[in-house]
């Protein structure tokens, strides 16, 4: 292992051990696991979904559920696998019944995806779902119309001094049982897979053309 991948990997650990054992908001007295996140450290693609729901509060791992299955397959679309990126949630720990998370939860949680950011150093976060991408796009400070106006749309943003292209995308779980939005996800990971090769092609060229 290389030097600087070594580093990254202690780095990562130290965090998932501190995420593990966080107690910096409520959800920690109710959680089963600690939900970090998981991945290649080397990715060039960051998901970044809400937060744990039932199954991955059990198994301590991110989109492991139905709407993970179907993350699964979009990747898939995209030319891409779970090895290749990294996948996590702006809160690390299950909101009771799956609320949403609140504005605390969300904060005492965010020093922890700031770290992740740095340490992974993406070049493109995807946001999966309105409360993800509300977050990013403030984190950014860019102001976010709606979901439906923003998905599939390509930004390059400063976020904790990186300056990265984000694309904002619905949430898998609202494609379960809704044809209509599964057809939306799947264009938005098509243009996911054509914005890489983009990335990969010399001196990037073209990509002025998803701004
Ligand atoms: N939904 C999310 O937002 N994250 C998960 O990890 C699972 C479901």
């Amino acid at each position: 292992m290389a030097p600087k991948e070594g580093e990254k990997k202690k780095k990562m650990l130290e965090l998932e051990e501190k995420i593990r054992s966080c107690t910096l908001c409520p959800l920690y007295k109710s959680r089963k696991n600690a939900v970090p996140g998981e991945g290649s450290l080397e990715a060039r693609v960051m998901f970044i979904g809400e937060a744990p729901g039932r199954n991955e509060d059990l198994q301590g791992r991110p989109f492991v559920g139905a709407a993970g299955k179907l993350l699964d397959q979009l990747l898939e679309l995209a030319g891409l696998n779970r090895e290749e990126v990294y996948i996590t949630n702006v809160v690390k720990c299950r909101p009771p019944n799956n609320r949403d998370p609140a504005a605390s939860e969300k904060k005492a949680c965010q020093p922890y995806l700031e770290k992740q950011i740095e340490i992974i150093s993406p070049k493109l976060i995807v946001t999966l779902g309105r409360h993800s991408m509300m977050e990013i796009l403030e984190l950014a400070g860019h102001r976010a119309t709606s979901i439906m106006r923003e998905r599939g749309k390509v930004r390059k943003v400063r976020l904790f001094g990186l300056e990265v292209l984000l694309m904002p995308t619905l949430h898998p779980a609202a494609a379960l049982y809704n044809p209509g939005t599964r057809k939306l996800l799947e264009e938005d990971f098509l243009r996911l897979k054509e914005l890489l090769r983009t990335l990969e092609s010399p001196g990037e060229s073209g990509l002025e053309r998803y701004f």
